[in-house]
């Protein structure tokens, strides 16, 4: 044998075997355990994910049974996986950690294979035994872990994926998280020619203080003029800001004109005074989602300079509103906390944070805007601070005093005095409220905060509340938003002009419940699922971020006048949904000028082509669709509008009839 021939000879030898070896290699699966994956991915409504030990850092333990390996979360709950082609089978055990002993949580776990459930455990409750998923993976794309909350809060919903693992064959599965997409820019910029906005309809009482501020885009110094104002209304047209009191009932149109030097804008304002306000949902700002316990006065004074300095006031945004822990705290070391609740004749204190109530809400009041306050019926608020009980009428009076337009009332610490929860019992603090509310002479915007009890959209409007909130409180995750926002469908019949479902307040921009804030945690295509979505269905918009720091895709969310004008249209319809299939959902609102606006969603994770039939829809023959966001017509179309929507992202339309 020549050399060269051996030498060709052990070459083909070595490939062939290091080929076998390869081939070895490739036909052994490998192990993916669930804790080695990026915990950072994990979304969760409470807490933080931790391997190998359960949420509040004990070893995992379901049912009395200890596991090693897996991870320890909270409902809602989800993990997605990128499984890259590869995966063969998803193995573990599931429940609810023992750490909960003694506490209501229940859980339910969820398996999605594409969008496919492949498994669903029964409700989980503590001391049960964990339950275990087996389940194929062969072909799938995404693997989706889900826990829910088992159809209650998400109390003590501590979570467990038990000695989980992923097999696969080839590329190593990856945990994808919320589809990361970078914040981009939909509203077009805002002309320099005057244009109007905000509200079109506006309801006061006669004789009570009157304020309404005519909002307008456009190049400043601008003038405003209007005609037909009703006796005892004036305006001042250097600010466009409308003051007096109202004479006598009716309804008026009042021709109003925002002018500058590259034009005039005219807008028809029907001004009706009456027993109604907030004929439009409250557009604002509201303090709890950002500062929590660390607002104080400055920080409200910042709150109101940010309004007009963003020109966030300039789109009809109206109210800066405190939420909890302005009042004293019994019991409360803190020096800037402690004090006497209240004065002899019984006049509820503020904290030392707040000084001068009054010369606060002037200083509002002095830009245009309106101002709200926040208490609860029972003994003490929900943060623990002096709350309203037995003292409804010196309440109602003192925040009239103070210049108050609006009070959010929540319940905590009523369930302590209330006998039960029968809807009696329910009402009652509401009716008492509303009627000390009546002996002020001052219009304030009457919003309860009881969290949806009893269905309290079936009564709200009757006992005399201005909007009330549908759901418990909302947080900056997919999860909490979204499971707010679709659980909504079925109450549009309960709201109107004057009376609104309230999903609760905004996410976006830096939230965090003081005084640590963070960037929104929702992508920005869920952002403007949240902002179309919450519009659509006429809820109070109430922006819960730091307005001072609020960074240009925020506020571009928060400044689109078409998206704005479907939330604040006359007619005062709720949004009803009207498809709801394989994670794809369209709502429907009617518009006061005939149009239908049009909220197409994906809750999946991939890019879905939606076709919104006409029949669907409700509309037949040639129509104009315009995509809301970018203010553009897209065409006339016949029989449906298709559209590719993003994961987790919507497409917002108006639809007119074609001429
Ligand atoms: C909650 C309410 C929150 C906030 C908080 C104040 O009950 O839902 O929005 O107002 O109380 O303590």
């Amino acid at each position: 044998m020549s050399k060269s021939y051996v030498s060709r000879f052990t070459c083909i030898l070595v490939l062939m075997v290091s080929m076998s070896i390869g081939s070895i290699k490739a036909q052994k699966s490998d192990t993916l355990w669930l804790q080695k994956i990026d915990l950072s991915k994990v979304s969760q409504e409470w807490g933080s994910p931790s391997a190998n030990l359960s949420v509040e850092k004990h070893p995992l333990t379901i049912g009395g049974e200890i596991f090693k390996k897996g991870i320890g979360t909270h409902s809602e709950g989800l993990i997605v996986m990128n499984l890259k082609g590869s995966a063969e089978r998803f193995h573990g055990y599931v429940g609810l950690d023992d750490e909960v002993k003694g506490k209501n949580g229940t859980i339910r776990f969820v398996v999605l294979a594409d969008k496919k459930e492949v498994f669903k455990s029964p409700v989980m409750k503590y001391g049960m035994k964990a339950v275990k998923v087996d389940v194929d993976l062969k072909g799938v794309k995404l693997l989706s872990l889900m826990v829910d909350n088992g159809g209650d809060s998400n109390d003590a919903d501590h979570a467990d994926w038990a000695n989980a693992f992923i097999l696969y064959k080839g590329a190593k599965p990856e945990a994808m998280g919320t589809p990361f997409v970078k914040p981009y820019i939909l509203t077009p910029a805002e002309s320099p020619k005057p244009r109007i906005t905000g509200a079109k309809i506006y309801g006061a009482r006669p004789g009570n203080p009157f304020l309404f501020m005519i909002s307008a885009t456009g190049k400043r110094p601008m003038t405003f003029s209007a005609t037909n104002l009703p006796e005892g209304l004036k305006l001042d047209p250097n600010t466009g800001i409308i003051t007096g009191k109202l004479v006598s009932k009716g309804e008026t149109v009042v021709i109003v004109k925002a002018k500058n030097k590259l034009g005039v804008a005219t807008r028809n304002l029907k001004i009706v005074s009456g027993d109604k306000i907030a004929l439009t949902p409250p557009l604002g700002w509201n303090s709890w989602n950002c500062f929590a316990n660390a607002v104080d006065e400055n920080k409200v004074k910042a709150a109101a300079d940010a309004m007009v300095k963003s020109g966030l006031i300039n789109h009809g945004w109206t109210y800066i509103n405190i939420d909890d822990c302005w009042e004293i705290k019994p019991g409360s070391d803190d020096p800037m906390l402690s004090g006497k609740p209240r004065n002899s004749d019984g006049m509820i204190n503020t904290n030392k944070k707040f000084p001068d109530m009054k010369g606060l809400t002037d200083y509002v009041h002095a830009k245009g805007l309106k101002t709200g306050i926040y208490s609860s019926p029972g003994p003490t608020t929900c943060a623990g601070f002096t709350a309203t009980y037995q003292f409804d009428e010196k309440d109602a009076r003192r925040w009239a005093d103070w210049g108050f337009d609006y009070i959010k009332y929540d319940w905590c610490s009523y369930g302590n005095i209330s006998k039960g929860n029968t809807l009696a019992e329910l009402q009652k603090p509401y009716i008492i409220m509303r009627s000390a509310l009546d002996k002020v002479d001052r219009d304030i915007v009457f919003s309860f905060c009881q969290y949806g009890m009893g269905d309290v959209w079936k009564w709200g409007e009757k006992i005399g509340g201005n909007a009330w909130r549908t759901t418990g409180d909302i947080t900056d995750t997919w999860s909490s938003m979204s499971k707010i926002g679709f659980s909504q469908a079925g109450q549009e019949k309960y709201a109107g002009p004057g009376h609104w479902n309230d999903p609760d307040m905004l996410v976006v921009g830096l939230v965090g419940w003081g005084p640590q804030l963070h960037p929104s945690r929702l992508s920005p295509d869920e952002q403007y699922t949240h902002i179309s979505l919450w519009s659509l269905l006429a809820s109070p918009l109430l922006i819960g971020c730091d307005m001072t720091r609020i960074d240009a895709f925020t506020l571009n969310l928060l400044t689109n006048d078409e998206v704005i004008e479907i939330n604040q249209d006359p007619l005062g319809k709720q949004a009803g949904r009207v498809l709801k299939k394989d994670g794809l959902e369209i709502w429907v609102k009617d518009m006061e000028d005939g149009s239908k606006a049009v909220g197409i969603f994906n809750l999946t994770s991939t890019t879905e082509k939606v076709k919104a039939d006409w029949s669907v829809l409700g509309l037949e023959g040639k129509q104009v669709v315009r995509d809301a966001w970018r203010q553009k017509d897209l065409g006339q179309f016949t029989g449906n509008f298709t559209a590719d929507v993003a994961p987790h992202g919507v497409k917002l339309i108006t639809i007119r009839k074609a001429k």
